[in-house]
């Protein structure tokens, strides 16, 4: 395993890179105020240099027409996933598609209907939390539960759910956004089964899979579980990890034929073509730059255990998870707007309402150690100073 000396690592990732002045959408939303954003998913960190250097080197050849994704880049991917994830993947299987919202969009307008339920985990990212709704169709949402202290999807809820005559569908998020837990080999073994049993399609939102902080974890994609192989569309992206998602570009893994050619056609109708910078931009990140992609886990790592160490004994409740630069924070013992009172001390975080859960704050810590340190600073003030019901 690539292991990075501390001093290397403070080196790389001290700085955050400024990106008002590129009007950064994280950025823009509290610009003129004293306020860190740490809301939406994206990195203040700089892209690899590798990711870089093959956007310039694009760039200077001065033509942007359509693109489509070529036999490299097919290859990229594919070695990736085995590299990663142990998934041998067939090139053939991937559809491209400008992100992963517009993959649940089109997965849940051929798979969903409003005579039938599609089920949904809570809290969940809110585009995918409400993607029935655009649709008209009908859902089924199934909670959280704490069980040793991480936070899991309900087997009760999900079990009933699944085996309802009228459920046809299923979006899983895994690794969960916004609580970062992993699903494990056992349940992902355990869900397979009841989705097969019970002939549900299975839609896998994995944007945040190559986000793993914890060595001891792994990922598990659907589309590699025997049982799901033949009834699940896996989406996936570099965009999180290599801080890309401005260019705008996804994939998604669809071994059966029959459904590649349906998800293709609703996509056709749904989405207009890839980026031509940003494929050049995944293939660069996945084939040249994991050592920083190791690196920057370790980071991530070391921001997280510095975050639960702040928070530590405190009012806020928080569980260090497994996965995702996004901290979940509990803060139902506070008698004041969580969200108000964070903003009210220079901290511009996700508030948990908009993910179907009050009371809570989704915090990103992916940023350099110079605006973290800063954060913890005024984090540390907001939790003190929070009365409490
Ligand atoms: C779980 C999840 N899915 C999808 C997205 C957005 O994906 P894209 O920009 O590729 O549409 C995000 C972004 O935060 C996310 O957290």
């Amino acid at each position: 395993m690539y292991s990075i000396h501390d001093a290397d690592l403070a080196r790389m990732f001290s700085q955050s890179v400024p990106r008002l002045e590129d009007h950064a959408d994280k950025w823009r939303r509290y610009a003129g105020q004293d306020v860190i954003p740490m809301w939406v998913a994206d990195m203040d960190l700089a892209s690899p240099q590798p990711v870089i250097e093959a956007l310039q080197a694009r760039v200077a050849r001065g033509h942007f027409g359509y693109t489509k994704a070529w036999p490299s880049l097919q290859q990229a991917v594919c070695a990736w996933l085995e590299r990663q994830h142990g998934w041998a993947a067939d090139p053939s299987w991937l559809v491209w598609l400008p992100g992963v919202v517009q993959g649940f969009n089109a997965a849940q307008k051929l798979w969903g209907s409003a005579t039938s339920q599609t089920v949904i985990q809570t809290p969940n990212y809110p585009p995918l939390r409400n993607v029935t709704e655009k649709y008209g169709h009908g859902q089924t949402l199934i909670g959280s539960v704490l069980e040793n202290d991480v936070w899991r999807t309900d087997w009760n809820a999900l079990e009933s759910a699944l085996s309802a005559p009228e459920t046809r569908l299923l979006h899983l998020c895994n690794p969960m956004n916004p609580e970062g837990t992993v699903w494990r080999q056992d349940d992902i073994t355990r869900l397979a089964a009841l989705c097969d049993q019970h002939d549900v399609m299975v839609c896998s939102d994995e944007i945040h899979a190559d986000l793993i902080l914890e060595t001891s974890v792994k990922h598990c994609p659907a589309g590699a579980q025997p049982l799901l192989t033949q009834r699940s569309v896996t989406l996936m992206a570099a965009s999180k990890t290599f801080n890309i998602a401005g260019l705008a570009c996804a994939f998604a893994i669809i071994p059966n034929a029959y459904q590649r050619a349906a998800f293709k056609d609703t996509l056709s109708h749904e989405t207009g073509e890839v980026n031509a910078l940003a494929l050049v931009a995944t293939e660069a990140a996945l084939t040249r730059c994991d050592d920083w992609h190791a690196a920057l886990l370790q980071h991530l790592r070391q921001q997280r255990d510095q975050l639960a160490t702040v928070l530590k004994g405190t009012s806020v409740h928080y569980r260090p998870a497994s996965a995702t630069h996004l901290a979940w924070l509990d803060c139902r013992d506070w008698a004041v707007n969580p969200y108000e009172h964070m903003l009210a001390h220079g901290l511009g975080l996700s508030d948990g309402d908009a993910f179907g859960c009050p009371g809570f704050l989704r915090l990103n810590f992916a940023c350099g150690t110079d605006l973290f340190e800063l954060a913890m600073e005024r984090l540390t003030r907001a939790v003190t100073s929070a009365p409490l019901k």
